[in-house]
C-alpha cells in the first residue's frame, strides 16, 4: 500500500493549485474522503479539483445543497456536514459511489460504517495563520478498476 503524503499550503490559492494538480491523478472510481474542521479548506481543495477536472463554473460550498453534480465530468461533491449516515443512505446517496464516478466527500468520515475499502483519506489541519497541513492517506487500492 502506498504511504501517506503530507503537503503544507500557506494560502487558499495554494490549496486550489494543489487540488488542480491532484485532479490530474484522479480516475473513475476514486473516492476522496475529506476530514477537517469548519474552515479547514475542504471546499477550497475540492474547488481546485473541480477546476483541474475542467469543470467550467466555479463551485461554492455545498453545505446547503449536500451534493453538487458535474455529470459531464462524472464528478460529485458531497458535503455530509448536516446529515447522518442513515440519512445519507435514505437519500440514496450511495449511488454516487459507483466505479464510473469520482467523488469528493466533505465530512466523509461519517461513512465509516459503510466499510468502504478503497479510498483516499484527506485530512486537513489548520495551523498558524493560513497554514494548512494536508495528509493524503490511501486506503486499500484507492483507484478501483485500475
Ligand atoms: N492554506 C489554505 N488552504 C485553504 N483555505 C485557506 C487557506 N488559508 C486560508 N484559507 C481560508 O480558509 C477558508 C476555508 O474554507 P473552506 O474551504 O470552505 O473550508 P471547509 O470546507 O473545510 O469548511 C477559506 O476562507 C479560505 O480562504
Ligand atoms: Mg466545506
Amino acid at each position: 500500500m502506498a504511504k501517506k503524503i503530507v503537503i503544507e499550503t500557506h494560502s487558499a490559492e495554494e490549496t486550489i493549485k494543489l487540488g488542480k494538480k491532484l485532479a490530474k491523478h484522479l480516475k473513475p472510481g476514486i473516492i476522496l474522503i475529506l476530514a477537517g474542521e469548519l474552515g479547514a479548506g475542504k471546499t477550497t481543495l475540492i474547488k481546485g479539483i473541480a477546476m483541474g477536472l475542467g469543470v467550467s463554473k466555479v463551485i461554492r460550498s455545498p453545505s446547503f445543497t449536500l451534493v453538487k453534480e458535474y455529470p459531464e465530468k462524472k464528478f460529485y461533491h458531497l458535503d455530509l456536514y448536516r446529515i447522518t449516515l442513515d440519512e445519507f443512505l435514505q437519500a440514496g446517496f450511495e449511488q454516487y459511489l459507483s466505479k464510473e464516478n469520482i467523488c469528493a466527500i466533505e465530512w466523509g468520515e461519517k461513512l465509516k460504517g459503510l466499510k468502504i475499502k478503497n479510498y483516499m483519506e484527506i485530512q486537513i489541519k489548520m495551523k498558524k495563520g493560513d497554514t494548512r497541513v494536508i495528509d493524503f492517506v490511501p486506503h486499500g487500492n484507492y483507484a478501483p478498476g485500475h
